[in-house]
């Protein structure tokens, strides 16, 4: 089954604006394929994490899930198949751009664009991040965690939950109904990998998660991204679910990258829970309409009336 995402594609009308903010602001390294139509942005060793392609319509982001080998994409396309989602093999030329060994991809029922592969490969050279970082977590104790996790407005909440869960073999780690209607799931310990959100305003995407090592270096983004206020989608906060700290940024395309740190792992002991609110403090979302902006507020005033605090995670970080 899936063992982590691996990478993303985004497909994006303002690919210059794109290579600015992932570089100079969240610190990644790009990798400029063709300039202004083809590119590859890394945040490890691997050869990349998100491929980023020119276009003139709407963005979109398509999601890349790694299997341990072949003989498990080929099973998981007959599960797709069998389910009703027929996958098509990857070109050579889809391969080279992605450094996989094997890819097949197929539309989720939200017309999200899922691809199944294995075999991603190193880069060349070790990281060179975009500014001075102390990079980013992707494992934890030789364990994959993948490159972070999606959270995606539905449009079609229980087919995609059915496709995701059912089908796809994501677990549920736990759910919540306020401000909006939410799951959560994990494939690995990573407390998710994907969360799916009914806001009834779907299908959109809502965000892209990447961890940071330091917290120091979530600090140092916040403050780039406080020269543009209005970048700002989702303010400093922590999530009560899998402990990160983090604030949401805006990408170029409207939908945001969270930028976060010290996320929980989970293992086998995990138990499902209805979530008292999204988040133990902060993470004002500006993109809520009004009377859910105050339902969210209010439910921080509650949360902070019990006094719930959650411990932090150790994280990996080291100086220079
Ligand atoms: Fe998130």
């Amino acid at each position: 089954m899936i063992q982590a995402l691996s990478y993303v594609l985004v497909s994006t009308p303002a690919m210059t604006a794109w290579l600015q903010m992932a570089t100079t602001l969240a610190g990644l390294e790009a990798e400029v394929l063709q300039p202004g139509r083809t590119a590859r942005l890394r945040i490890d060793a691997k050869c990349q994490r998100f491929v980023l392609q020119a276009c003139h319509g709407a963005p979109t982001l398509g999601m890349g899930y790694t299997v341990r080998d072949g003989d498990a994409m080929q099973a998981l396309a007959r599960r797709l198949a069998d389910a009703g989602f027929a996958c098509t093999p990857a070109t050579e030329d889809e391969l080279t751009l992605r450094g996989v060994q094997g890819m097949v991809h197929f539309r989720d029922p939200d017309g999200y664009r899922v691809e199944i592969a294995h075999g991603l490969r190193d880069g060349a050279t070790p990281f060179a991040p975009g500014r001075p970082i102390g990079g980013f977590r992707t494992q934890a104790g030789g364990v994959d965690l993948g490159m972070g996790h999606t959270a995606l407005l539905a449009g079609n909440f229980a087919a995609m939950r059915r496709l995701y869960h059912e089908v796809l073999g994501f677990e549920l780690s736990d759910h919540a109904s306020r401000p909006f209607k939410v799951d959560f799931f994990h494939v690995n310990p990573r407390h998710h990998t994907i969360g799916i959100a009914d806001t009834g305003s779907g299908p959109g995407i809502y965000h892209l998660m990447i961890e940071y090592n330091c917290w120091d270096d979530v600090g140092r983004a916040y403050d780039l991204a406080l020269e543009q206020p209005e970048s700002i989608g989702v303010s400093l906060g922590r999530h009560a679910n899998d402990h990160v700290t983090s604030f949401y940024l805006r990408t170029p395309d409207g939908w945001m990258l969270e930028l976060g740190w010290a996320g929980r792992l989970i293992g086998p002991d995990w138990q499902v829970t209805e979530l008292p609110g999204l988040s133990l403090w902060g993470h004002d979302r500006s993109w809520l309409p009004a009377d859910k902006r105050a339902q969210a507020r209010q439910m921080l005033r509650d949360i902070a009336a019990t006094g719930l605090r959650a411990p932090i995670a150790p994280t990996e970080c080291e100086n220079p």
